[in-house]
């Protein structure tokens, strides 16, 4: 690599995490719009700076040349899950996909790494369209759940603070929160269904009223206004008393009221 070249290099990675963060999100709407839980939460995305670069490429004795074929995370993606069990589900789907090629996994979670560490990692092979033609990359995923981010992003702000000297005592007091996160996030999972059962419920009443108020809105232009205002009153009534399955049996009956005056007015 010319190093005076740095930016051009790094730009079909830049794509990459855009066209990566863009797959992972429209996963987690279409999950949202379909009224069911997500297992992602949250995507974070970056490329390695050009001074991380530099500083793996002495740490680890690699030739600039071969950074491309030996640095596998110039290219990272951070799914963020509510439980350790969306970590695995969004493995699957991963490993399923046509898009991405995995090539490397670890499983931090299962084997906690001697700092205290834990994600899911994995390397995969992603296939991006440059000017130049096509190109493929490495990129790491890594999966972890609220409460792991939480602590490696407090570990991370240490070790770069400390780097290799971090004192006994905050080595010691870091593993012990470590292992407060795993019995936390085990206690998460107890509670697992409960809150994908709320989560459900909230996703699936906010879709209902979305979809009730557009077809107030539709009908506004149509229909005979004192109507509309016994539509919109009996809404509000039913949106008030917070009985689900009535407002979804009234989201039915105003389609079937919309399908009317779309059918009369295609006459
Ligand atoms: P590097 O990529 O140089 O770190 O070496 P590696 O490939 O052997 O590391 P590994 O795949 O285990 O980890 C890669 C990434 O995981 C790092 O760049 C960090 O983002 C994260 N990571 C790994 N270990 C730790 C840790 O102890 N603490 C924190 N906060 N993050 C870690
Ligand atoms: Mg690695």
């Amino acid at each position: 690599m010319e190093i005076q070249m740095w930016r051009e290099i790094l730009e079909p990675y830049s794509l990459a995490v855009d066209e990566l963060k863009e797959k992972f999100e429209h996963m987690r709407s279409a999950y949202r719009a379909a009224g069911l839980y997500s297992p992602i939460e949250q995507v974070d995305v970056r490329v390695k700076s050009i001074s991380s670069l530099l500083e793996k490429v002495q740490r680890k004795h690699i030739s600039l040349d071969d950074i491309e074929t030996h640095i596998d995370d110039i290219a990272g993606v951070r799914i963020i899950c509510q439980f350790i069990e969306d970590i695995y589900k969004v493995a699957q789907i991963i490993k399923k996909r046509t898009d991405m090629q995995v090539v490397e996994e670890q499983d931090y979670v299962k084997d906690q790494k001697p700092s205290g560490y834990r994600s899911y990692h994995m390397v995969i092979k992603y296939r991006v369209e440059s000017l130049k033609g096509p190109k493929d990359i490495f990129c790491e995923i890594q999966i972890r759940t609220l409460a792991m981010n939480f602590w490696a992003t407090i570990e991370h702000s240490l070790q770069y603070k400390y780097k290799q000297n971090m004192p006994e005592n905050l080595r010691v007091r870091l593993l012990k929160a470590a292992e407060a996160i795993v019995v936390l996030d085990r206690e998460m999972s107890l509670v697992r269904g409960e809150i994908m059962d709320a989560q459900n419920t909230f996703t699936l009443k906010s879709n209902l009223v979305a979809d009730i108020l557009t077809n107030i809105q539709n009908l506004y232009k149509v229909a005979n206004k004192r109507e509309i205002v016994k539509i919109q009153d009996e809404f509000f009534k039913i949106y008030n008393s917070e009985d689900l399955a009535h407002l979804e049996l009234f989201a039915k009956e105003l389609d079937i009221i919309s399908e009317g005056y779309r059918a009369q007015s295609l006459k």
